[in-house]
C-alpha cells in the first residue's frame, strides 16, 4: 500500500469528540465475537465510521465479513462486546428503546406475514406505528412500490421480489429517521432493483439517513454518498466513489468501445419499469 493509500484510508475525523449532531450514525470501537466450541469468532475487532445525516452509506464486505452484526448491533438486536455507537443520537447501549423509535430494519430475509395480504402487513405495520390513516398509508406505498394490482392477495402467493418490495415498504411506514437495509436487493430482478435504487434515493432527499449492505458493487457506486468496505473485522476503507477510485488510479489509458453492459441489454428488452413503462411481468397480474 503507497503512501496515498495510506492518507485516504482511515478517513475519519481527526478529532475523536468530534460532534455527533451532523451525524446521524457514530460507530467507534466496534467489537463483537461469536462463541463457538473451541476458539472464539471475532467477527469485529474495532469498527469505526460516522453517517451523515440525510446521506445514504453502503457496507460492503464478502460473505461473513460481518455486515449484518453491524446492523444488528446498531438496531439493538444484538449487544456488542465492546465499543460505542449512537443512532439518531442515542446510544445504542443504554438507551435502546429511543433508537429503536428512530429506526426501522430489514432484515436479510424477508420478514412479511405469508397469511396477510401486501396491504394488511402494511396497515398493521402502521397500526404498530400507532398512526392514523394506516389504510391511506398502504395504498401510497402499495402503489410506490407496483404492488396495487396484488395488494389483496396473501403474501405467500408473491414471488420473491414482489415479498422484498413489501419488507422495504413495510420499513418506511412513519419516515423514520434513520433506516437500515441488509442486502435489500439480493435476488431482484433489474427493474426492481431500479425501484427499490428510486425509493432509496427518494427517502435520502426527504432527510432520511440510510444505511445499506451490499454485495453489488455497482449498487454501491449508483446509489450511496459514501461507501465502506468491512474487511476482516475492520473498515478497510471508507470514502466517496471519486475518493475509492483515486486509490487505484489507472495504469495506463486505454481507449475501447463500449459495448452495453447485460443489464443494459436485459433492460432495453424486457422494459424498464423504473422509468415508467410496463415490464408485462406476470407477477404484476392478480392470479385468478
Ligand atoms: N449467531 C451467530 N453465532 C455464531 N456465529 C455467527 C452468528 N451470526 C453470525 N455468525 C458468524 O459471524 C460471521 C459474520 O456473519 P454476518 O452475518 O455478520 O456476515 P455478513 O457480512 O452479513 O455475511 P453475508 O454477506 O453472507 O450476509 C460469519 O462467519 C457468521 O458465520
Ligand atoms: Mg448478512
Amino acid at each position: 500500500m503507497n503512501e496515498q493509500h495510506r492518507q485516504v484510508l482511515p478517513m475519519l475525523p481527526d478529532d475523536p469528540d468530534d460532534s455527533t449532531a451532523d451525524q446521524a450514525i457514530r460507530v467507534r470501537g466496534l467489537e463483537k465475537s461469536y462463541k463457538q466450541k473451541k476458539e472464539d469468532l471475532r467477527v469485529l475487532r474495532g469498527v469505526d465510521f460516522d453517517v451523515a445525516r440525510g446521506s445514504i452509506f453502503a457496507l460492503l464486505g464478502s460473505n461473513g465479513a460481518g455486515k449484518t452484526t453491524v446492523v444488528n448491533i446498531l438496531s439493538t438486536l444484538l449487544k456488542a462486546d465492546a465499543g460505542t455507537a449512537t443512532v439518531a443520537g442515542f446510544d445504542i447501549a443504554t438507551q435502546g428503546a429511543q433508537v429503536r423509535e428512530s429506526i426501522s430494519l430489514t432484515g436479510q430475509f424477508a420478514a412479511v406475514d405469508e397469511i396477510l395480504t401486501g396491504r394488511e402487513n402494511l396497515v398493521l405495520v402502521a397500526r404498530l406505528r400507532h398512526l392514523k390513516h394506516g389504510a391511506q398509508i398502504a395504498d401510497d406505498l402499495l402503489d410506490r412500490f407496483q404492488l396495487t394490482d396484488a395488494a389483496k392477495r396473501r403474501v405467500s402467493t408473491y414471488s420473491g421480489g414482489m415479498r422484498r418490495r413489501l419488507d422495504i415498504a413495510m420499513s418506511l411506514i412513519g419516515n423514520p429517521p434513520v433506516i437500515f437495509l441488509d442486502e435489500p436487493t439480493t435476488g431482484l430482478d433489474p427493474q426492481s432493483r431500479a425501484e427499490v435504487w428510486n425509493s432509496v434515493r427518494k427517502l435520502a432527499g426527504q432527510g432520511s439517513t440510510v444505511l445499506l449492505t451490499t454485495q453489488y458493487l455497482d449498487e454501491a457506486e449508483h446509489l450511496a454518498d459514501r461507501i465502506a468496505i468491512l474487511h476482516q473485522g475492520r473498515i478497510i476503507a471508507n470514502g466517496t466513489l471519486a475518493e475509492l477510485t483515486r486509490l487505484f488510479p489507472p495504469a495506463k489509458v486505454e481507449y475501447v468501445e463500449k459495448q452495453p453492459t447485460l443489464e443494459e441489454v436485459f433492460l432495453a428488452i424486457v422494459g424498464d419499469k423504473a422509468n415508467g413503462s410496463s415490464s408485462g411481468r406476470p407477477e404484476d397480474e392478480e392470479l385468478r
